[in-house]
């Protein structure tokens, strides 16, 4: 097949206008790689691609020769529970180092927030309080880190570069391992990471073996007052659980990036319990000119009938 041969794929989201964020983008990275809205497709047959965020239940539908699902994040967990991408269809996510570094910097600025008494800071100098908080070397703080992907590694490397002690929880044994890391592998390795941890910071993708993981069983084995950052899937974290750990004690707070339902509904509970820092699925992003590259990358290995370097492992769910 020549290089040039046009592939045309279809921009497929509920929540996103993929194309005013990555239209630009795409156009710049590749001619023969036509991305459209669906409104704009002539012919979906001729649709061999969608890139997605939240694709809405009957998008994919139409489109009878489609043979690759893209996910402009990194998660694909809606991806893989959707009814319309049977078996055959392949899909893929984008791997952004922006996006890690972003991560990075979220969970960085959480732990620093919460170990240097930030928010008490913040209250004192409200009202003209001069009131300097006690701090302990960043070392003697441990921290448990759920997940060694892009995003875990780019998390716990910045982590370790501030001085913090840290443990990692991975499902199969890390490539490239860091000296002063210690790694807890297989099923057991949350529980063994989160032991004693004044930190627990998940970055897991959701996947049958993940739904529920930030439990009150996970939560027993942290230290007393210690801090969750949950910046993986909602589907993670068992709320009921974080609650009855916050009442208990066991977890003094809790930073919460994503959520079971999104939005969070205007009634829910969390708004208003102070215990809690809330923002709105906004730890990490990925870069256009990324997405735009990657996409391309993609559709020209589907096109040539390549193995897809961004494809994700059905079986594995990520
Ligand atoms: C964000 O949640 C992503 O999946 O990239």
């Amino acid at each position: 097949m020549s290089d040039d041969q046009a592939i045309l794929g279809v921009y497929l989201s509920e929540t996103l206008d993929l194309h005013a964020l990555y239209g630009d983008a795409l156009s710049k990275a590749a001619g023969e790689v036509v991305l459209v809205r669906p409104e704009d497709v002539t012919d979906p047959a001729e649709v061999r691609f969608a890139i997605c965020w939240q694709a809405g239940p009957d998008a994919f539908a139409p489109y009878a020769n489609l043979g690759l699902a893209m996910s402009i994040g990194a998660g694909v967990d809606d991806l893989m529970a959707h009814p319309g991408l049977g078996p055959d269809i392949a899909i893929a996510r984008v791997r952004d180092p922006h996006q890690a570094a972003l991560m990075a910097g979220y969970a960085a600025h959480e732990v620093l927030h919460v170990s240097r008494g930030f928010g008490q800071m913040a209250a004192s100098a409200a009202e003209h309080r001069w009131e300097p908080i006690p701090m302990r070397a960043p070392e003697e703080t441990t921290i448990a880190v759920l997940g060694n992907g892009t995003m875990g590694q780019a998390v716990t490397r910045a982590l370790g570069a501030l001085g913090f002690t840290l443990r990692v929880a991975c499902r199969t044994a890390p490539s490239e391992p860091l000296p002063s890391v210690s790694y807890h592998i297989g099923e057991t390795g949350p529980k063994e990471a989160a032991e004693g941890a004044d930190f627990l910071i998940n970055i897991l993708p959701l996947t049958p073996a993940t739904d529920g993981i930030l439990n009150a069983a996970l939560f027993s084995k942290m230290a007393r007052g210690s801090w969750l950052i949950q910046i993986g899937r909602g589907e993670n974290l068992d709320e009921a659980d974080l609650v009855s750990a916050l009442n208990e004690g066991q977890l003094a707070g809790a930073t919460l990036d994503v959520f079971r339902q999104e939005p969070l509904p205007q009634d829910h509970p969390f708004w208003q319990d102070a215990r809690l820092r809330i923002t709105p699925h906004i730890a990490s992003d990925s870069v256009p000119a990324v997405v735009a590259q990657q996409v391309v990358e993609t559709a020209r290995q589907l096109r040539d009938g390549m193995p897809l370097s961004m494809g994700v492992d059905r079986k594995r769910g990520y």
